[in-house]
């Protein structure tokens, strides 16, 4: 399998590499970066023939798949170009900059036949997996309410980079992180719809160099910040049950906390980070219960590993992901709909 990269950045050098490096038959051929010395280095560091400024040339390279790991507003022009040459592609989040967008590349895999596959590497953790299997097992009955979000005290991903400009990322914490929280609670709700949002977003730590700073990510200095560095939403569902999100990129709290708590009428369930924990608390015989999920995972089969793994079997298997195109869509009307909502005061239809 003969897979080119779009982008040459830290998820790239994190996850997608070492991930495609360690599956048999898997061979990483091209890379493309427009900062040609960052894609010439990774491409020398590990053994990758080809290095381009455009993808546009690398996709003339007939490769079986591409993964998409560029700012957020170039995912869907990667996207589409690439399954146009008739590449399969796992994008990475969040799935564009609007709905639209992503409409587009979704209309774009149909339209060629190929996979498109998103990196909701949440999705593949061990605790999600484990936490899913109990809950498509019937024992949380009906899920009416979950909380969930990705709170940071100190880590706004480097001032004035691409991250912190909308024309390149299309928001802030909320699409930058929020995204993780709110797809893998859509998840494990069982894909609910979503039809009514109230949305706020802020931005005090953001806007004032001198504020919020620490963490990690590189700033860039003088660079633009126009986005949200917190945005909390309440997201109403067609079948009656809702979900409070929240996302912060800095604010005063304890520590970072990426969780999700799901309410259901026969048991409920608790996922934490930092450190990571996932419980499920339910009532039996009028005896009410704690219960701890060991997930059980081989060291090194990390939650992007996993998912690169999953791309790869798709392909060669010619089955549907499980974090769909179509899924990333759902998400982006919710994301576009709170960006409304703040903007407007006001709650929005999704
Ligand atoms: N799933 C995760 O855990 C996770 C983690 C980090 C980032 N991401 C996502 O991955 C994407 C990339 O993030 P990153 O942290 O690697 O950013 P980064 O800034 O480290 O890297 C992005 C790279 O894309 C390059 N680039 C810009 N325009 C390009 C183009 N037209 N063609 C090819 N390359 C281009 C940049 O020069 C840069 O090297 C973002 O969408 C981000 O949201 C996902």
């Amino acid at each position: 399998m003969r897979v080119g990269i779009i982008g040459a950045g830290g998820i790239v050098q994190y996850a997608h590499l070492p991930g495609y490096q360690r599956i048999p038959g898997v061979e990483v051929v091209a890379i493309c970066d427009p900062v040609q010395a960052r894609a010439q280095e990774m491409a020398t560091k590990n053994g990758i023939p080809n290095v381009f400024a455009d993808f546009r040339d690398m996709l003339a390279l007939e490769l079986d798949a591409v993964s998409v790991c560029v700012p957020n507003a170039m995912h869907a022009e990667a996207a589409i170009a690439a399954l146009q040459a008739g590449c399969h592609v796992l994008c990475e989040k969040p799935m564009a900059v609007s709905a639209a967008e992503g409409e587009k590349m979704v209309a774009a895999a149909t339209k060629s036949g190929k996979i498109l596959m998103m990196g909701f590497n949440n999705r593949f953790r061990a605790d999600t997996k484990a936490l899913k299997k109990l809950i498509d097992s019937g024992m949380f009955g009906e899920i009416y309410f979950a909380r969930s979000g990705w709170i940071r005290r100190r880590g706004i991903p480097g001032r004035g980079s691409w991250f912190t400009q909308k024309a390149m990322a299309g928001g802030g914490a909320l699409i930058d992180i929020g995204v993780h929280a709110l797809d893998l609670t859509l998840y494990l709700m069982g894909k609910p719809k979503a039809v009514t949002v109230m949305g706020a977003t802020y931005a005090k730590f953001g806007g004032d160099p001198g504020r919020g700073t620490g963490g990690w990510g590189q700033a860039v200095a003088g660079g633009v910040f126009d986005v949200d560095d917190l945005a909390c939403a309440m997201i109403r569902f067609d079948n009656g049950a809702t979900m409070m999100l929240e996302a912060s990129w800095a604010s005063h709290i304890e520590r970072e906390h990426m969780f999700v708590n799901l309410m259901g009428t026969e048991a409920g369930a608790q996922m934490l980070s930092n450190p990571a924990q996932a419980r499920v608390f339910s009532e039996r015989l009028g005896v009410v219960q704690d219960t701890t999920i060991t997930a059980n995972e081989a060291p090194g089969n990390t939650a992007h590993f996993t998912e690169i793994a999953e791309f790869v079997s798709c392909v060669r298997e010619g089955r549907a992901p499980m974090s769909s195109g179509d899924d990333g869509v759902q998400v982006m009307r919710i994301l576009d709909a709170i960006y409304k909502s703040a903007q407007l005061g006001a709650s929005v239809d999704v």
